[in-house]
């Protein structure tokens, strides 16, 4: 099928590249000229495991372009992949969709589905219809589609090609057939919902997602209190099959560019509509105070970081990306540096959109050795694989004070208990505190 993809961002890119690898015709735009260029050559602008690959692989079936007006006007079905970014309200940002959304009705010239990836509040997609048919220049017949996404950072491409779940929200049958027609080759179950079910099941699963990260964040808040291990906990826990044993890990909390978002526009849709989403609310609570749970610890060890020499590991908001939205670093390296710490910063891909947000200041460095040596604290902010399998005597070795703070309990106690390290992590109790 011929099929046009607006937006080159994570979802765009990952929809149109994996489109385009099962046979469909994909052009995908952008206004940004240079990204264009650069994936005219075959060249990812954005780190994501398998998606550089998958892009050399099906080129013959991608075009990249700035000319929407070309892309639009005769594909059967266009993708709307642009963010939604979070307004100062917390409520979602769509000008980018509704400028995309006007595009599409002065470009098309036959008739098509426009498919909404971008995460909208519900009601949203019901409103672009109505624009789109106000808009549209040409006597054809426009759908609109809500055929949210549900991929993660650092696995999207394996999360399209072998989806959970593929909802598509119509309202007509024409468009929830011709969707299923363009995910022939994927095989997942295909849901057809009403338009504002599959709005909400975006934000509902989301935001059931954090809710369960902020609740099991408590409970180790909770366990470090009552000396109970949250790893025990979340082990006992994780065999209910009702609960599951996935999204059980505690930590300082969640960022990156979609559970803070959604949670608080879940949160601004509620009170607009006179209504309250009380758990969703208490989840953002307990995440921003999640954050500074490693500060608050390292007040255990030094009355303030006037000239102490702190190691930050990890600085993206998990790992496998260099994104740093919303990130614990983000949080904790100005609260450091204000308090008069020397902060040396090791990740293996985020630190050059650290530098960006930090210019100054903070030393930069190629290894977890080089951030460790000398270093009078060290914080765990991402559980990055070269952290996990670090030789953990070398905090003893190499540090001036072994004082290991860990926001993604990497080590076992066991481990830890084989060193002189002080090694404090979270819903844990303290190793070598004495
Ligand atoms: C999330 C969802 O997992 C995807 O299903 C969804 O499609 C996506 O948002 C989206 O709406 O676009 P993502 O933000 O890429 O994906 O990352 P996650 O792997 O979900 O992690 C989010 C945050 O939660 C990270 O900071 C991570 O460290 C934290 N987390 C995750 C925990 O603290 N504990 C866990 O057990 C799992």
């Amino acid at each position: 099928m011929k099929i046009a993809v607006a937006g080159t961002g994570y979802v765009g890119l990952v929809t149109g590249v994996c489109l385009a690898s099962k046979g469909h015709d994909v052009t995908c735009v952008d206004i940004d000229k240079d990204k264009v260029e650069i994936m005219q050559k075959g060249v990812s602008p954005i780190y994501e495991p398998g998606l550089s690959e998958l892009m050399t692989e099906s080129l013959a079936h991608l075009t990249f372009t700035t000319d929407y007006q070309g892309a639009y006007r005769d594909a059967e079905v266009i993708f709307i992949g642009v963010g939604t970014p979070e307004k100062q309200d917390g409520s979602a940002n769509l000008s980018y969709v509704y400028k995309v959304a006007k595009q599409i009705a002065e470009s098309v010239e036959r008739d098509c589905v426009v498919v909404v990836k971008s995460t909208v509040p519900i009601g949203t997609n019901d409103k672009i219809e109505a624009y789109i048919h106000d808009k549209q220049k040409n006597d054809v017949k426009i759908y609109v589609a809500s055929n949210p996404e549900f991929l993660s950072q650092g696995t999207a491409v394996k999360d399209t090609l072998h989806a959970s779940r593929i909802v598509i929200g119509v309202e007509d049958k024409v468009p929830g057939e011709i969707l299923k027609n363009v995910y022939d080759g994927f095989e997942a179950p295909k849901l057809v919902v009403k338009r504002r079910s599959a709005e909400m099941i975006k934000y509902a699963s989301n935001d059931f997602l954090a809710l369960k990260i902020s609740y099991v964040n408590e409970i180790a808040n909770l366990c470090e209190i009552v000396g109970a291990d949250i790893e025990e906990v979340t082990d006992g826990m994780g065999y209910d099959a009702r609960i599951g044993n996935k999204f059980l890990s505690s930590g300082i909390g969640y960022g990156g560019s979609c559970f803070p978002k959604d949670t608080k526009a879940l949160n601004w849709l509620a009170n607009f509509n006179d209504n309250e989403i009380r758990t969703i609310r208490a989840a953002i609570e307990v995440n921003e105070n999640q954050k500074f749970k490693l500060i608050k610890k390292a007040k255990k060890y030094y009355d303030d970081f006037l000239f102490l020499n702190v190691a930050v590991l990890g600085c993206t908001f998990k790992p496998g990306t260099d994104d740093l939205r919303e990130a614990a670093s983000l949080v904790n390296v100005p609260l450091l540096m204000e308090d008069g710490a020397h902060v040396r910063v090791w990740d293996p891909v985020g630190m050059e959109n650290f530098k960006k947000h930090f210019p100054e200041k903070i030393q930069y460095c190629k290894t977890i050795e080089e951030a460790i040596t000398g270093a009078d604290l060290c914080l765990i902010l991402t559980e990055w694989d070269e952290v996990k399998q670090f030789d953990v005597q070398k905090y003893e070795e190499l540090m001036n004070k072994a004082i290991v703070l860990d926001g993604r309990n990497c080590y076992t106690l066991d481990q830890m208990k084989n060193t002189k390290v002080i090694y404090d992590s979270i819903g844990r109790s303290a190793v070598n505190q004495d």
